[in-house]
């Protein structure tokens, strides 16, 4: 299936299929598949979704993160694109107007809300392993890492429960559309989103809340030269970042649960020693980066490794292999505490994610209370992947044996 690119011209004219996203993953798979194009074919293309690049090794993709002024968002930052409604800031724009909508969102995912918030998101995550416990088993991406970073989300936007309810069941929709290829049922999915986005502001309008907090209120609220932020470009913020916060955690976490149901002995010595829990957060979200599909598009005619790409052309970056590339990480499938090279899950340049430090304490937390509840567990049932753009399990089954006294 992977042929080298040892013709760049032939490649680059796309009748060379090298790469199909769409063979289903398992639970090792499609590291094996990464490793092979690293290897072969590390730019290689693929005729799906109307023809891309991907790119698998860390260099490469580090390169188009970092050279924003090459490599834009403002054609696609998605592969597929998915382009039947307006610009979402600040993943669709480009510097500098995507830094005017970065000031506005950065406030509200510092440190210092994301520590004010820890207390009542490890409520969220207690709650949500409560019913695994009582029974001894359950699905762990389906009844925790569904809901939990759903709950702790909702806390974050500063909305209710049933308008976060509401978001996630679109969203779900969304995510099978994707998965069948139906632009109609993707289309009605993102319109409903936008439904929910355009009440939710026009209810910050009518009662406007502390904007330290609420990203809507801090929309409205935001002044360029003294004037508003276009209506329609709030709009597309915040249903940008409806569920950006949700997607990712979900599937990261189901990675690694898979990983500590495989390796007791990690699951033991981070009871023992939770304070070594962030640092396997590190480790893990380079193991298990969620995602795969996000785009750019070279503004001109570009090279990666003697293979021409031409500008227009979408190139995904495939972080879900460069954080795994042997040139960068020695034994690269192996956990390790003594990493020093940094991993490219949170992105890199203008769009680095502004959501990391709220989803390392998440993630922290998850797995703090996971272990702590718990004195093993393991899996119970084969493991079902998700498809591309993501990667990540849709359902862990685990059986789980409840700590003594919790
Ligand atoms: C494990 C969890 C997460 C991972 C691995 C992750 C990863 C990423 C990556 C790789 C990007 C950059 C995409 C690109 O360069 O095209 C990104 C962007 C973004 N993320 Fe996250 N993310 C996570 C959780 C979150 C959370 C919890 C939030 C919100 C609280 C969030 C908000 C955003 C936003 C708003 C952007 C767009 C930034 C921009 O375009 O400037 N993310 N994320």
């Amino acid at each position: 299936m992977i042929e080298p690119t040892a013709d760049p011209n032939k490649a680059s004219s796309g009748s060379q299929v090298d790469f199909d996203p769409l063979v289903p993953d398992t639970e090792r798979d499609p590291h094996a598949l990464y490793r092979e194009m690293r290897k072969h074919c590390p730019v290689s293309h693929s005729d799906r979704f109307g023809g891309f690049w991907a790119l698998t090794k860390f260099d490469d993709v580090y390169r188009v993160l970092t050279e924003s002024a090459t490599f834009i968002t403002s054609v696609q930052n998605i592969i597929p694109k998915i382009a039947f409604t307006g610009r979402r800031p600040p993943l669709h724009l480009d510097p500098p107007e995507h830094t005017l909508y970065r000031r506005v969102l950065n406030p509200l995912m510092s440190q210092a809300r994301v520590t004010a918030a820890e207390p009542v998101v490890r409520t969220y995550a207690k709650t949500c392993l409560e019913p695994m416990l009582e029974s001894g088993r359950g699905d762990f991406s389906i009844q925790f890492a569904s809901n939990f970073p759903v709950m702790s989300f909702a806390n974050f936007l500063n909305i209710s429960a049933e308008t976060m309810a509401q978001v996630q069941e679109e969203f779900i929709s969304f995510n099978v559309a994707i998965k069948d290829n139906d632009p109609d049922g993707m289309k009605s999915a993102s319109l409903a989103l936008y439904d929910i986005t355009r009440e939710l502001i026009a209810n910050r309008e009518r009662n406007p809340q502390d904007e330290s907090i609420d990203p809507a209120t801090a929309l409205l609220a935001a002044r360029v030269n003294g004037q508003p932020l276009p209506r329609e470009m709030v709009v597309g913020t915040l249903r940008q970042v409806l569920l950006v916060g949700i997607v990712a955690p979900r599937f990261v976490l189901g990675s690694f649960a898979v990983h500590l149901a495989n390796d007791i002995q990690l699951q033991d010595e981070l009871r023992q020693r939770p304070e070594r829990i962030p640092a396997a957060v590190e480790e893990l979200l380079r193991l298990y980066s969620p995602y795969r599909g996000f785009a750019r598009t070279a503004n001109r005619d570009v090279e990666f490794r003697g293979c021409p790409i031409k500008k227009d052309e979408p190139i995904a970056m495939i972080f879900t292999s460069a954080n795994r590339d042997e040139d960068v990480f020695e034994a690269p499938d192996e956990f390790r505490w003594d990493r020093t090279a940094r991993h490219l899950a949170f992105g890199l340049g203008p769009h680095q994610c502004p959501g990391a430090a709220w989803a390392r304490m998440e993630l922290k937390v998850a797995l703090e209370e996971l272990l702590a509840a718990t004195l093993s567990f393991s899996l119970d049932g084969p493991v079902d992947m998700t498809r591309w753009p993501e990667f990540g399990p849709e359902s862990v089954p685990i059986s789980l044996v409840r700590a003594n006294g919790r």
